[in-house]
Order: structure tokens, then sequence, then C-alpha cells
């Protein structure tokens, strides 16, 4: 194939600006991006990559920014229909919409519709990898994997397993089929492609503690796996945990004490830890995933970045608890939340938390997330003055994080001017 040479303004890193500042991160104006089968083969100077390359194939983006991929480190594509339902917490939101919606995955066909859809949102909004939960029928993590090997896309995803009568017995399955179907589909579709499987318990509140351990020995079977669960949400949540789990030292510790917490470990929202739970998240190496605006549309409270100071942390969506599909208003929404907790996020720091951030905390820092030789080619390009409040607020701009800022907090998918999935456009 003919290698591909996309031009515009690139911004790069070259490591983490939370750890290193904004000057990790390299800006062209007008930079290009040279791919050869699907791999990031060269970046720098258009002008110059031009004239090296006369045989390939050029776009010429102008003014818009390249950039990798965003990277959802937390989802939950089943719930792509009931994204923005009325008036719930968590525990609620869960009975009253969640799982009947989830019970319709038993229909495969449903699944693939879904599945279809909700990858084509996330196209549309500049995302190309996501860890996503599937339903308790394998059926939805076989139609979620199949949507995404058509469309080439590096996707992370397991079969979300529930036991426990707390959970409604129509999305029950048993310690034994959890593990059962969970290592069936683990060996259909882990390292196929680009597509890897995440053992999936819900959260210890619905699964029996048979269960966690069946999946706890299953991650030990297969410790290059990540096991993705959630974490300290909602206080409601904590104490229905307590109740269920006397035992306990800690939410963490239900997880811990079945095998459940490692270094591939991935924790969604972990908003109200304990200091002990902290301590052992970073000595074991897990990440935890900041979920923005499911995090202010739950109700659930406003997660610490100061984390970042000890942990790996990812940035997701959430859906459909959160309210958007777009890494780009996720990010508003952990600016906004990082203000109201004292601190202002650089821009940076909320692009690096979308891109590179997200790729290390889903283990991939070293394939997505970065504008590098070497890398896939997984980019979105954006259109810096997509509407009329955003190009007016733009057009005063002295520097490339100032003119990015507006869209980071007002853009959403018309900003999105063209995603490319291991070097091919999305869009013809
Ligand atoms: N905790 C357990 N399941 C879920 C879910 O589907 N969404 C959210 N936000 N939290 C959960
Ligand atoms: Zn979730």
């Amino acid at each position: 194939m003919r290698d591909r040479l996309i031009l515009g303004q690139t911004l790069a890193f070259a490591g983490d600006p939370v750890a290193e500042g904004p000057a990790v991160a390299t800006h062209e104006q007008c930079g290009g991006v040279l791919i050869r089968d699907g791999v990031i083969a060269e970046l720098g100077d258009g002008t110059s990559l031009r004239a090296r390359h006369p045989g390939a194939e050029v776009t010429d983006h102008g003014a818009a920014l390249i950039l990798p991929g965003f990277v959802d480190a937390h989802a939950h594509y089943p719930q792509t229909a009931i994204i923005a339902s009325w008036g719930k917490r968590l525990i609620d939101w869960l009975n009253a919409y969640t799982f009947p919606e989830e019970a319709r995955f038993c229909d495969p066909a449903y699944a693939a519709e879904v599945a279809a859809r909700y990858l084509d949102l996330l196209l549309a909004n500049g995302t190309t990898t996501m860890a996503s939960f599937c339903t308790i029928h394998p059926e939805s993590v076989d139609s979620f994997f199949a949507a995404a090997q058509s469309r080439g896309m590096r996707a992370l995803a397991g079969k979300t397993c529930m036991d426990r009568d707390t959970a409604p017995v129509f999305l029950r399955d048993t310690a034994r089929a959890a593990y059962d179907d969970s290592r069936a589909l683990l060996d259909r579709w882990h390292g196929v492609d680009r597509l890897s499987y995440v053992i999936t318990p819900r959260f210890s509140p619905t699964s029996t503690e048979a269960q966690l351990d069946a999946l706890g020995a299953l991650w030990a079977e297969h410790p290059d796996c990540l096991m993705q669960t959630h974490l300290s949400e909602q206080t409601d949540e904590i104490a229905w945990v307590k109740s269920l789990y006397p035992e306990a030292r800690d939410y963490l510790d239900t997880y811990e004490a079945h095998g459940l917490l490692g270094a591939n470990g991935l924790y969604g929202h972990a908003i109200h830890l304990e200091p002990r739970e902290v301590e052992r998240l970073a000595e074991v190496g897990a990440a935890v995933v900041h979920c923005p605006t499911s995090n202010s549309f739950i109700g659930s409270g406003l997660f610490d970045m100061g984390l970042r100071a000890r942990l790996r942390v990812g940035l997701a969506t959430d859906t459909g608890g959160g309210s958007s599909f777009s890494m780009l208003r996720t990010m508003a929404a952990a600016y906004e939340i990082s203000q109201l907790k004292g601190t202002a996020l650089h821009p940076s720091e909320l692009l690096w938390l979308a891109t590179g951030g997200s790729a290390e905390a889903l283990r991939l820092g070293d394939r997505i997330g970065r504008l590098a030789p070497g890398y896939e080619a997984d980019l979105v390009v954006l259109d810096l003055a997509s509407t009329q409040a955003i190009s007016q607020a733009a057009a005063r701009a002295e520097d490339i994080w100032q003119t990015v800022f507006p869209t980071i907090m007002m853009g959403d998918d018309r900003a999105v001017a063209q995603v490319y999935v291991a070097g091919r456009p999305v869009r013809p």
C-alpha cells in the first residue's frame, strides 16, 4: 500500500505532562504524519516530509490539529440507548434503566445493531479505542468484537458477570458460567487482530464470593489480561458493599480477598477511597479511571486528580452513566470537576488524559495514544474553529494551548474533521 502523508498542526507528547509539564509536548504549526502499513513511520515538518516522500498520498488538513485518537478507558456499550435517562442515582439508575436494557442483549441481532451504532458514534467523536463492559450474555461480547474487528479498531471488552440475587434473575449467570463463558470468550478473541479480552466482574455487590473467586482464578491463569470493575462510586453503594461483605476491611478488600487486585486491574470511578485503598492500589500498580460526566450526572462525587501522583489514571465517558460519547465533553467535565477541587488542569494534561494517559491505564501506552514513530496510526483531526463560539474565542489565542482550550471546553463531534483507524480514513 502507498504511504500516506497527513498534513496539519501536530501536537506530540514525548512523555506525561502531568509529571514533566507542558514542555514535554512538541507543536508543529505545519506538521506532518507519515503513515506506512497502518503505523506512524515519521513525524515532523510537513514541507520536508512532503519533499522526502514524493510518492505518498497527501491529505492536507490545513490548520486543523492532528492528535492521537481518543482512548475511552471505561464504557458500557449496551447502555448506548439509555444515555441521558432522567432522575436517578446509581442503584436506582441500574434497576430502572440499565438492567432492563441490558436484558435485551440476549438477542444477538440487537447486540450487533447497538454495537455498530455505538462504535460509529465513537468514531464520529474521534474515539478510536475503548474498554467496554458488555452484558452477561456471551453474544453481547461476540457482537461487540465483531463490530470492532470489521472497523479495524483496537478495542477491549469483556462479559459482565453477575450471579448474586441483588441482580435481577433475568441478568444472572453463575460462578461456573462466569468462568467458563469468560474463558471461552478470552480464548476466542484475546489477541485476535486488535482486540483484547478484559475479565469483567460488574462490581462486588452483584457477584457472590464464589464468582469473584472464579474470576480471580481466571485472571491468575491469564495475568496478561486486564481486569475491569467498579470501585467506590457512591456512598450508598459503599454502605451496601459493607453490608454484603461484613468481613472486608473496605470496598477494595472485597476484590483483593478474591484475587481481583493486581497491576492489570482497572478500577472505574474510585471516588470515595480510604487511605488504605489508595495505598494498596499504588503498591500493586493498578489503574483507576476518572469518569467525570458520569460522576456529576449520577451524582456520585468529585474524583481526586491528586491520585495521579501515585496511580495511573485513565479518562472515560462511562456511557450510558456518562452523559456524552465525546472525550472532548469528558475533558471539559474533568476540567470543571478539578476546578471544584481547587486545581486547574492544563490543556496538555487534559489532552494527555484522553490519549496517552488512558492508553497507559489500559497497558497500551507503547502502541497507541501518542504521535510517535512506531505507534499505530489511530488519529483524530480536530477543527479548532468548529462553531462560532469556539472560533471567536480561539481567534484571540497566543499559543497552541490557548488555541485548543476553547475546543476542549466547548467542542463536540462537530470539531472532529477526520478520524484515521490504523492509517485508514474513516470518512471517504
Ligand atoms: N456500577 C455497577 N454497574 C455500573 C454501571 O453500569 N454504571 C455505573 N456508572 N456504575 C456501575
Ligand atoms: Zn461503569
